[in-house]
Order: C-alpha cells, then sequence, then structure tokens
C-alpha cells in the first residue's frame, strides 16, 4: 500500500468457524479493525475499507483476531506483512527484503501439534505462549539471502510467533535500525542486536560489509521470557534463522544514509487528561478476564493519555493497543532514548513502562492486550471505548 490510498479488500470466510481479518497497526476506522467485535460468519463476505493515512509508511501486518480463535488461526499460518510506501521516502532506493519471523510445532505424522488444553503440554503452552522448536522465515526453514560486499539492504522484521520473542543479531555486522511498529524513526541508530517482542516490527539497513564469497547466520540469540516453573530446558541455546551469504561479486561503494530520517512530534504530556493504570497479572489485566460487553477504559476523540503498564509477575507481557500508535515515555522510570510510533511494547517480569498516546480519531470500541495469543486467547484483553 501507499500513503494515501483508499484501501478495500474483499474478504470470503471459508473456514468452518467465524473470523475477521485484523490490520495490526494501521489506524483506521473500528469497523474495519477486524477485532473480535466484528465477526465474519462461515460463508460470509465482508469488505475491509480504510485510507491510509499520511505519516503511516512502515510495516505491519495482518490476521486473523476471533474471539478466543486468534492462536490456532495464526499457527495454522493465517498471517502476511503490510509494507506500507511513503510518498517522500528519505532512504536511498534499495533492495527491500521481508524477513517474517514465526515458528511452530509437529507430531510425527508432520501434522501440527495443538494439545488439548486439558493435557500437561497444553498447560505449558496456555503458561508460556505456544512454542515450536521449527524456526521459519517466510515459511522456510533457514532460507538464503545473498548481499553483495558493499551493498545495502533494507529489512522489515516482523515478528509473527505465538509466544517466542526474538533477539536478532548477525555476527560480524551491526545493524542500523531505521524504523519500528510506525514507521520511520527520526534517525537511524547502530545496534548490534534487536529484541523483537511478539507482533513487534524493525527496519534495519544489513550493510554487505562481508568479505566476497563469506557467509554468516541470522541468529536468535537467548532470552528469557519464561517463569523459571515453564521455562522451556533449551531455552539459552542459541538457533540460526537465515544465512546471509555475500556474493563473488566486485564490491560496490556504500550508499551514504541520511543522518535525519523524519521529525516525529513528541506528544505533549501537558495535554494529558488522565493517567490509566493497567496492571498484568499472570493471565489477566487488572484483575479482570475479558469481556466484550465490558467497556475497561472509556474516553473522547482528541483526548491525550499516560498509560503506566505494570507487569507484577514473573513473566513477560507484550502490550498491544488497537488503532492508535503511541510513545514510549519510560521504562521502570527511565527515560526512552529515542522517539517512536509504536502498537507493541514488551513488558518484561515484573517491570512498568509508561506510554503516551492521543485517540486523534476514530471512535469505536479498540481491544489492548497482551500479544502472546494463548494468554489473548484466555483472556487477557480490555476494551478501550473512544467516544
Ligand atoms: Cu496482532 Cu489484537 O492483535
Ligand atoms: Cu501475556
Amino acid at each position: 500500500m501507499s500513503e494515501g490510498d483508499h484501501v478495500i479488500v474483499h474478504f470470503r470466510n471459508d473456514l468452518p468457524e467465524p473470523t475477521t481479518v485484523h490490520w495490526h497497526g494501521i489506524h483506521l476506522p473500528f469497523e474495519s479493525d477486524g477485532s473480535p467485535f466484528h465477526p465474519i460468519k462461515p460463508g460470509e463476505t465482508h469488505d475491509y475499507e480504510f485510507t491510509v493515512r499520511p505519516g503511516t509508511a512502515g510495516t505491519y501486518w495482518y490476521h486473523p483476531h476471533p474471539d478466543h480463535r486468534t492462536g490456532f488461526a495464526i499457527g495454522k499460518g493465517l498471517f502476511g506483512a503490510i509494507v506500507v510506501h511513503a510518498t517522500d521516502d528519505p532512504l536511498p532506493p534499495m533492495q527491500e527484503k521481508l524477513v517474517i519471523l514465526s515458528d511452530n510445532r509437529f507430531l510425527h505424522d508432520g501434522s501440527l501439534d495443538f494439545p488439548d488444553p486439558a493435557s500437561h503440554h497444553g498447560g505449558i503452552d496456555e503458561e508460556n505462549g505456544r512454542e515450536g522448536p521449527v524456526l521459519f522465515v517466510n515459511g522456510h526453514v533457514m532460507p538464503t539471502v545473498t548481499i553483495r560486499s558493499g551493498e545495502t539492504q533494507r529489512w522489515r522484521v516482523v515478528n509473527a510467533s505465538a509466544g517466542r520473542i526474538y533477539r536478532i543479531a548477525l555476527p560480524g555486522y551491526t545493524f542500523i535500525q531505521v524504523g519500528s511498529d510506525g514507521g520511520l524513526l527520526e534517525a537511524p541508530r547502530e545496534v548490534k542486536e534487536i529484541l523483537l517482542t511478539t507482533g513487534e516490527r524493525v527496519e534495519v539497513l544489513v550493510r554487505g560489509t562481508g568479505a566476497p564469497g563469506s557467509k554468516t547466520m541470522l541468529q536468535n540469540l537467548p532470552y528469557d521470557r519464561y517463569a523459571p516453573q515453564t521455562r522451556p530446558q533449551d531455552w539459552n541455546t542459541t538457533l540460526d534463522l537465515l544465512t546471509l551469504e555475500t556474493t563473488n561479486e566486485t564490491p560496490i561503494s556504500p550508499v551514504t544514509i541520511p543522518s535525519t530520517l523524519r521529525k516525529i512530534i513528541p506528544l505533549d504530556t501537558t495535554k494529558v487528561t488522565a493517567v490509566r493504570t493497567v496492571v498484568f497479572g499472570q493471565g489477566m489485566i487488572n484483575g479482570k478476564l475479558m469481556d466484550m460487553a465490558r467497556v475497561d477504559v472509556s474516553t473522547k476523540v482528541g483526548a491525550t493519555e499516560i498509560w503506566e503498564i505494570e507487569n507484577v509477575v514473573g513473566m513477560d507481557h507484550p502490550f498491544h493497543m488497537h488503532g492508535f500508535q503511541f510513545q514510549v515515555l519510560d521504562r521502570d522510570g527511565v527515560r526512552e532514548a529515542y522517539l517512536a510510533w509504536k502498537d507493541m511494547l514488551n513488558i518484561p517480569k515484573h517491570s512498568t513502562a509508561r506510554i503516551i498516546v492521543r485517540y486523534d480519531d476514530y471512535p469505536g470500541k479498540w481491544m489492548f492486550h497482551c500479544h502472546i495469543l494463548d494468554h489473548e486467547d484466555h483472556g487477557m484483553m480490555g476494551v478501550l471505548e473512544v467516544k
């Protein structure tokens, strides 16, 4: 898509159960959000319709969001990436790669392993979020990406896993992070590794600094998001995701990366009309399970608010808000180092983050939830009504 496009998606549900298509991260009218409020019955059709607003350019994704069944649908492979192009992209033209990360688990006969929720394994999935030993990039196991020495590529990385949080690195290389969930940052930042929580996206520049003919792997480094009781035994092994191969072509001279990408105006903390407290407990938000008939937070179009999200338990929970991009103010009292538009924020075990959000349009009922799909499906979700 491009900024300014008017998008109409004709959808027909050929599944034997109700479903939706949710446009994760896109700022659009409530009726087109594809949340559990608007299920499409088997055999029925629906047109999702929205205009891509200026400033949206970035990497998003889409996935079903039926009540209680999101993890199952995504586990079956129903997801994809959305790239929104800018009308005035500050980065020079270069090869773009989509890197959609997912993992899965299979039985001996090759079928997907969805254990009975009442079983021991089912219980572990419910606690950890369903995780599997097979790691996919765009549905392939260990694909190869080639790069020419000196070349710069733009990689858009999406974490579509149900529970796995990735900590990605390319040994011997430094990423230049240029974007996050809601598009470009103000300025590029050099990083050795990136923590990518569930549902989160990042845009990085990868520079072909390897010698012609050399290879390296994009790796997933260990990250302990788990509660000690259900932490997988092999949690601290490094796993390979893809091979980056430097071709034998003669090196080219690198492009120049602009030192500023765009201006992000910080949301005005003096305009804040409410400070909300959201407590992530085990499987619940503020001690409650999701109820679609209840409104948990009620507010008005145009309001600016601070949300203080506190994780009081011993495992990470990734926070997601529908409809609106927010800015992170601080994490455990430490001021966020740079401005970015976000719709996903990992809330590590026993920590607190503060975000600021302005509901600048689109009244409706919006979900906010933990993006570990098993937690979300079991009710770790709330309703934000914007009037
Ligand atoms: Cu990616 Cu409410 O979802
Ligand atoms: Cu959770």
